[in-house]
């Protein structure tokens, strides 16, 4: 699991998956060529919906390899890393809208041996995270309002994206999520995203392979 400055990651969110199949799900995306499995975790209060929490990381860890990359949309993470570090996640993000002092948060999930990820809300200006940049594995712009899949890409992302990249430099996992599809993929990788989240864009296709392969060739990966 180690950045690199070429190939990009597809990452395929499985808030977009059929929650009454969700271990299958994942292991057809797996065996599709995904790198990562994105787990949307939302508690109804950060953001207006609610999926799942540690009991189903753990039970969806024993159906593919592939790094769960679990995305925090909650109002106290720090209350809840140790238990999805426990079930199985291999990188955790938090938002850095809900606590007071990431650096610490960063640390307690880097020495359970897990890769620490910092994501921001659309609204919240990149300047807020600059300088946590090498405390982190992974900065995570949102490129739609946190809460549901499905939604449009929000541009200015590219924005954000590019300074972060500066900041970063190339060997840094950067993500982008929400409103990836073959049509935007393009621009938010020019603008430095290498870790590209699609959840209708994969799981809404009628072949997800090809789903994935299209999407990492319009980010040139
Ligand atoms: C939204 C989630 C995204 C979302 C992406 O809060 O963080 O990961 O599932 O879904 P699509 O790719 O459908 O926009
Ligand atoms: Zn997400």
């Amino acid at each position: 699991m180690e950045p690199s400055g070429k190939n990009v990651l597809i990452a395929p969110s499985i808030l977009a998956a059929d929650f009454a199949r969700l271990g299958e799900d994942v292991r057809r995306v797996a065996e599709a060529g995904a790198d990562w499995i994105h787990v949307d975790v939302m508690d109804g209060h950060f953001v207006p919906n609610i999926t799942i929490g540690p009991a189903i990381v753990g039970a969806l860890r024993g159906f593919t390899q592939l790094p769960f990359d679990v995305h925090l949309m909650i109002s106290e993470p720090q209350k809840y890393v140790e238990s999805f570090a426990q079930a199985g996640s291999d990188l955790i993000t938090f938002h850095i809208e809900v606590v007071k002092d990431p650096v610490a948060l960063a640390r307690r999930i880097r020495a359970m041996g897990k890769r620490a990820g910092l994501a921001l809300n659309p609204g919240t200006p990149v300047e807020a995270v600059l300088r946590f940049v090498p405390e982190f594995d992974l900065v995570l712009p949102m490129s739609v309002e946190p809460g549901f899949g499905g939604q449009k890409f929000i541009e200015g992302t590219c924005d954000k994206l590019r300074k972060l990249r500066a900041a970063a430099g190339e060997k840094y996992w950067l993500e982008v999520d929400g409103g990836l599809g073959p049509k935007t993929v393009g621009r938010a990788a020019q603008a430095g995203a290498n870790v590209i989240v699609a959840g209708t864009a994969v799981f809404g296709a009628p072949d997800v392979a090809r789903a994935i392969s299209e999407i990492r060739a319009a980010a040139g990966g």
